[in-house]
Parts: C-alpha cells; structure tokens; sequence
C-alpha cells in the first residue's frame, strides 16, 4: 500500500534511490516526501512511539518528516528534493526501532 497516488505529471525523469536498502524511483523535482509515499504507506517510525509518521504540515513548519540518509545525515522530506542514487533510511540508525 502507498499513501500517495500519481496524477499528474508523470512524464517527468525517473530517478533510482534506495529505501532501507530496496531499490525505489522517483520523477525528478519529487520531494523525498512524494517519492517515498508514492513507494510506502510511511515514511519513517517515530524514535519515541515507534509508530509510523508521513509527514503533517507538508510545508516545512511541523518537523515530523526527518529522515535519515544511509551516512546518518538527517534529511526533512517535505523540504528537500531526491536525488538520484540518495539511499534513505525509515528509522534512525541505532533509534529504538533498530
Ligand atoms: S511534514 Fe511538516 S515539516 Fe515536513
């Protein structure tokens, strides 16, 4: 299950990143939001609750979006653009959740 569906704009350039370790696409100028929940039903679990998060405010202004990159740079999805080849993380690396 996904939670996003694409509707528009579908013509753009596929890009490769990975998702805890899974190959993924996006369309290029995909938020790291959009290309994860057109491929997942979250984008992260919490490090408090455990419990799967997807974002809230979409605009910067919540900070229930960050994830992690494979190198353990945090990365806040809603805000920042994939990039081809970026390896993303759902759960922080040695979180409560690893
Ligand atoms: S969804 Fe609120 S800051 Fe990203």
């Amino acid at each position: 299950m996904t939670l996003f569906t694409r509707v528009a704009e579908t013509q753009r350039e596929s890009i490769v990143f990975s998702l805890d370790g899974h190959a993924a696409t996006a369309l290029a100028g995909d938020t790291i939001l959009t290309a994860v929940l057109t491929q997942a039903d979250r984008l992260r679990l919490s490090e408090f609750s455990h419990r799967p998060r997807a974002g809230f405010c979409l605009i910067g202004a919540c900070q229930d979006c960050w994830m992690h990159t494979e190198d353990g740079q945090p990365v806040r999805a809603c805000s920042t653009e994939i990039q081809n080849g970026m390896r993303l993380l759902s759960s922080i690396p040695g979180g409560v959740d690893e």
